[in-house]
């Protein structure tokens, strides 16, 4: 039996998947070994292995179990790692000495993407391994395969995904318990903290955004690809499966509004500060009416009362309205390796202890409709040559889409061949603003499109005009 292993070992290529049906007997619900395999071994891998080995012997009092990781899985098994590889662990290139092994009864993929991670996500389900993950892409894109998935196994398997939604913040476990009783009506955060630290650098020490986002990258905080970072669409992952949680409502990724940063300038920061307040990349979503939800993800100008205005740096916080507990907030490090490893670390002594969570995603609500268009009061940040008429054209497109405009700010004209004002509008539908801008952009004074965010303040048309 052993040479026949070592075979089948030496013939599946590098990252090959071959998943046999494995004879391991069926857990109980404290064995006296947890035998780990992890797929990554970089920020989130390397900080997992190092707690583990730290804190070996109070992990093994509280969970009765032996924390044991066999084998770690990464692209370049010969590059030095910047953690010490545990007595006995194997390092490999090859995703089945992890999958095919009987012995490994818990996976943490910790390796990210969404092609290669789900295949051994799913593939380790399906061979009755215990999954737990810190990929929010590939949750937020295979949600409900994984749903259909652990419905459908013969025997139980866990899936855990703390670190999946701003890293160190025990975010998912509190949706999944603390909730159960009360009635979700918005769920508002900074839930990106590469974007939240660019922000931040740009508003209070008037950093470009090139500069700003050299820094991020510098210090870890943006994604290997900082397009999700500066784009929305990390946080609007995150947002799909906070909405899942809080609300139950399954939305597909891309119905969700979302605008990044990138087109945000320091006029912008200008305005804001002319305003009282400053811009932050928020996930909002929220309950409209009785059956309906709406989200997006959008830079938004917040009045410095608002409790997420003075969040500042890479730290995540997230807002949540409720009819028992009205409101709470949730404030910590949503990222690096101690934060969201801490997490990970958390789900793996979940597991260890025999926890159990049916269903990780809270059970659907089926009358809940989402709808993809919100109202709010609107910035509208217009570029233009100088010329005569220019407020009167204004006006009218925006009368004829139905925006009405609260108020007009302008800083003194320094260039005239590049000048900016800025409306502010009453609470209107984002369609109507997207028109408005559209046809703004034809007139031959506007320099390129109008740029437009959410105003996030109780009444802040009211408290204006007051
Ligand atoms: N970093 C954070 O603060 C944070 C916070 C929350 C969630 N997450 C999530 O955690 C996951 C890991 O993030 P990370 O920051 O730890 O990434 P990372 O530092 O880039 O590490 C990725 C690890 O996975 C390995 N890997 C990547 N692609 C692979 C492949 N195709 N086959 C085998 N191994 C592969 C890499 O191997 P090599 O080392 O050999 O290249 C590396 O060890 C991602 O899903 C991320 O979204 C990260």
């Amino acid at each position: 039996m052993l040479l026949l292993c070592s075979f089948l070992l030496l013939i599946t290529s590098a990252n090959a998947f071959f998943v046999p049906q494995q004879q391991r007997s069926p857990l109980t619900s404290l064995e006296a070994t947890r035998t780990i395999g992890i797929f990554g071994g970089g920020t989130v891998g390397g900080g997992i292995v190092e707690i583990l080995t730290k804190k070996a012997a109070y992990f093994k009092e509280l969970t009765g179990s032996d924390l044991v990781v066999k084998t770690i899985c990464v692209r370049d098994a010969n590059k030095k790692r910047d953690f010490v590889i545990p007595e006995g662990c194997t390092v490999t290139d090859k995703y089945d000495d992890i999958l095919t092994d009987p012995d490994i009864d818990m996976v943490v993929e910790v390796m990210g993407g969404t092609t290669d991670a789900k295949n051994i996500v799913f593939s380790s389900l399906k061979a009755g391994k215990d999954v737990v993950t810190a990929n929010k892409a590939l949750i937020a894109m295979y949600l409900p395969e994984i749903e259909e998935t652990l419905a459908n196994m013969d025997k139980p398997v866990q899936f855990r995904y703390e670190a999946a939604v701003c890293g160190g913040i025990p975010v998912i476990r509190s949706f999944q318990s603390d909730f159960v009783g009360d009635e979700v009506s918005m769920i508002s955060g900074i839930i990106n903290g590469c974007t939240n630290f660019m922000l931040t650098e740009m508003d209070q020490f008037g950093r470009t955004y090139d500069e700003a986002l050299t820094e991020a990258s510098r210090l870890g905080y943006a994604e290997a690809d900082p397009t999700l970072d500066v784009g929305g669409f990390d946080a609007r992952s995150k947002l799909k499966i906070l909405m899942r949680l809080g609300f139950g409502v399954e939305v597909p990724e891309d119905k969700i509004a979302c605008r990044g940063i990138t087109d945000l300038t320091k006029l912008d920061f200008d305005y804001a500060k002319m305003m009282g307040g400053t811009i932050k990349l928020l996930g909002v979503a929220e309950r409209v009416e009785e059956g309906k939800i709406t989200a997006f993800v959008s830079p938004c100008y917040l009045t410095k009362e608002e409790p997420l205005a003075s969040v500042s740096g890479a730290t995540n916080a997230i807002e949540v309205s409720s009819r028992n507990l009205q409101s709470s907030t949730y404030i910590g490090q949503g990222a690096g390796r101690y934060p969201t490893a801490n997490s990970c670390i958390n789900d793996i002594i979940a597991l260890a202890k025999g926890d159990k969570s049916p269903m990780p995603f809270n059970p659907l609500d089926k009358v809940t409709e989402y709808v993809d268009d919100y109202s709010s009061t609107f910035y509208i940040r217009i570029r233009y040559r100088d010329g005569l008429g220019i407020t009167r054209q204004v006006g009218e497109a925006c009368e004829k889409v139905g925006v009405s405009i609260h108020s007009i700010l302008q800083n003194p004209i320094t260039r005239r061949d590049d000048a900016a004002f800025v409306l502010i509008t009453e609470k209107v539908p984002l369609q109507a603003v997207k028109e408005a801008c559209k046809a703004m952009e034809e007139f031959d004074w506007c320099n390129g499109l109008p740029f437009y965010m959410p105003v996030i303040s109780e009444n802040w048309v009211e408290k204006m005009s007051s």
